[in-house]
């Protein structure tokens, strides 16, 4: 059966869990979708582990495209979320040529990285029938003027700030949020707040649903693993188990752990 937006509403609403892995290729797209994750991201991430970059600002829409199409191949029924690269909300025009290119190249939905301001983004797409995955936190296209890969909200603005902005595209008509680096209790609040998913990542058990990328979850990646990160090949050396193994966890609340958030 697969798995709709209306799946993950429902899954909250239930304070029930679900789970998401990123993958860019059909193989493992079939090997994620087969463990019962409900979600995968192409995630503009295929810029640090697929194409060895130092962030993801070299990615480009040709590139998620193809990646897009990819994952679309292997997928058995999981809900594809793509993601808009870089400068892909710097002007609505473009936005919209970006969504309508991943949406056609078979993902269910866009992410889009930005705050408060991508509230006209998401209700023209809505208008449109592309529903809005809102990535908020530490959104790594900004890292230049962010000054690294750094926790969000840890002050009173920063997080008044950003439940302001989930508010806001809550209301606009955001489909998912996704919280990237944010201490645990301001996670936990804005999931409690808005009425879509959130999907955590160094944010909180709270939240609805968890998202690693998969060669972090993996343990190939290389340097030394973020925080959030959990090795889940380590105990068995199986890839098939790792995914199974990271799918229940999220399911029975096991990962994240206090080790894993900030
Ligand atoms: O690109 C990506 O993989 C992401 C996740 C880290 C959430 O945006």
């Amino acid at each position: 059966m697969s798995i709709t937006i209306r799946t993950l509403q429902k899954r909250k609403q239930d304070g029930g869990k679900f789970s998401v892995l990123t993958a860019y290729d059909a193989c493992f797209s079939r090997l994620i979708s087969e463990a019962g994750v409900e979600a995968i991201l192409v995630g503009d991430s295929l810029g640090n582990v697929i194409q060895g970059q130092t962030s993801t600002v070299p990615v480009t829409l040709q590139q998620m495209v193809y990646h897009t199409e990819c994952v679309a191949r292997g997928n058995q029924g999981s809900l594809i979320i793509a993601d808009i690269p870089f400068m892909g909300a710097a002007t609505l025009e473009r936005t919209l040529e970006a969504a309508t290119a991943l949406m056609q190249a078979g993902a269910n939905m866009v992410k889009l990285e930005g705050s408060a301001w991508l509230a006209d983004a998401i209700e023209i797409l809505n208008r449109n029938g592309i529903p809005v995955c809102a990535h908020l936190g530490l959104t790594p296209q900004a890292v230049n003027s962010l000054g690294g890969y750094r926790v969000q909200g840890k002050d009173d603005d920063g997080a008044a700030e950003l439940l302001d902005a989930a508010r806001i595209l809550d209301q606009a008509g955001a489909a998912l949020f996704v919280l990237e680096c944010v201490p645990r209790a301001l996670s936990a609040e804005i999931t409690r707040q808005v009425a879509a998913p959130v999907i955590g990542i160094g944010a909180a058990p709270e939240c609805d649903g968890q998202v690693l990328v998969m060669h972090d979850m993996l343990g190939i990646s290389p340097g030394k693993p973020a925080r959030f990160v959990r090795d889940f090949m380590a105990d068995t050396g199986d890839m098939r188990a790792a995914f199974k193994a990271y799918d229940a966890a999220v399911k029975d609340g096991s990962f994240p752990a206090d080790e894993h958030c900030f």
